[in-house]
């Protein structure tokens, strides 16, 4: 490996989100989305030359970064977007929010596939619309959508689906059939659909390719929102920088409206840190796939192991979806951490009988938290 992602970097007291939620230091966090990867070098080194200019004023991104999505997204997804489509953007919660707030109005329908990344199951309500859901079905070692229930949902007055590809939690790749048949279900019922792809670089599975949804078909693409960032896959989350492809001019209009006045700028930092990210670090991200392929093994291994757990390996994403519902625990957060174990619970994505645990970090820690798994589902 030319890369270094074997080094344990200590994030206690560092004002980490992820490391010092849990009060006791000997806890080893897996839970919120960040890797403990230190970012690589060409995203520093454009850091630090921001931070020698030494001024650090509003910013915009400049054509050349405009430039490299285009391409990126040209080369890598075979979809031909246009620069005035991009909307750029401190986060993509925000933008779930814009999108929920730009669609349709007050008491419409929102529709999300679950288990999802809790902002999805917030932001309708936050937005005054009506959530509904509709729950991903376990067939063998596949998640898959019932699409009879998807279309009888939809149908129903849906105004906007706030979709999840590759899907956090359970690390799902939508298949080009299966958004054809998204794509075909909601072109019927006129519903917009609100893509965040915000993992869409961090695909584990070498025989499968991210599909953006707006790319199925010319008006998918009329009636979509694509969210997408740097921020997962090159460790960034922190930098505030991330951008929606919005390609109608009214939906455009609409979701710039609703967050006019709330949603700040995104930060030159996090300009540069992009640009450098999607510039310069093809080979790294090729490297981190192979890594967290690696701690996936271990990982699947060890659930193997034990009678009372189970799981689907994600083909996305540097999360694991872990079924623990026969150890029949309360409080899983807090029964993980007396083993040294933080771990997101499933109630939070809306399923009670999972745990999501974050694999991104260092293989040492990885194998330290795998033995914790053990004794605490052989103990529980
Ligand atoms: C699907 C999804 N969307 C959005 C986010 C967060 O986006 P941001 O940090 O840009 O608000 C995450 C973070 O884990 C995520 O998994």
């Amino acid at each position: 490996m030319s890369y270094d992602f074997d080094t344990v970097i200590n994030r206690h007291n560092t004002g980490s989100l992820k490391w010092d939620y849990f009060k006791d230091p000997d806890v080893i966090s897996m839970w919120v989305a960040d890797m403990d990867f230190k970012v690589a070098s060409p995203i520093l080194e454009a850091l630090h030359k921001e931070i020698d200019f030494g001024v650090l004023g509003y910013s915009q991104p400049q054509e050349k970064l405009n430039e490299l999505i285009i391409e990126r997204i040209s080369n890598n997804f075979n979809w031909e977007i246009n620069k005035d489509w991009i909307v750029w953007l401190p986060g993509l919660v925000p933008a779930l929010n814009a999108a929920c707030r730009g669609v349709g109005n007050d008491g419409h329908k929102v529709l999300t596939i679950t288990p999802i990344y809790p902002p999805f199951l917030t932001a309708p309500r936050l937005s005054r619309r009506k959530r509904e859901v509709i729950s991903l079905k376990r067939n063998q070692q596949k998640w898959e959508l019932d699409f009879e229930e998807f279309e009888k949902q939809c149908a129903d007055g849906v105004k906007l689906l706030l979709l999840c590809n590759p899907h956090n939690p359970v690390g799902k790749v939508y298949t080009k059939d299966e958004l054809e048949n998204i794509f075909l279900i909601c072109d019927r019922y006129d519903i917009v659909v609100c893509s965040d792809e915000i993992h869409c670089d961090l695909i584990l599975n070498d025989e499968l390719n991210h599909i953006p949804y707006a790319s199925i078909h010319k008006n998918a693409e009329k009636n979509s929102i694509t969210l997408m960032a740097p921020s997962k896959t090159f460790n960034i989350p922190g930098l505030n920088c991330a951008y929606a492809i919005i390609p109608d001019k009214e939906i455009r209009d609409e979701f710039n409206k609703s967050k006019e006045g709330i949603i700040p700028y995104a930060t030159g930092l996090g300009y540069s840190a992009c640009y450098a990210a999607y510039k310069e670090c093809h080979a790294w991200r090729q490297e981190l796939l192979v890594y967290l392929n690696g701690n996936l093994s271990l990982l699947q291994e060890t659930v193997n192991s034990l009678e009372n757990v189970s799981m689907i390996p994600p083909e996305a994403t540097y999360l694991a979806w872990v079924n623990i519902s026969k150890l029949q625990i309360e409080n899983p957060m807090e029964t993980f951490a007396s083993y040294g174990l933080g771990i997101s619970p499933g109630k939070w994505f809306q399923d009670k009988d999972y745990i999501r645990i974050n694999f991104g970090t260092s293989k040492s820690q990885m194998e330290k938290a795998m033995d914790r798994f053990r004794k605490a589902v052989n103990e529980i």
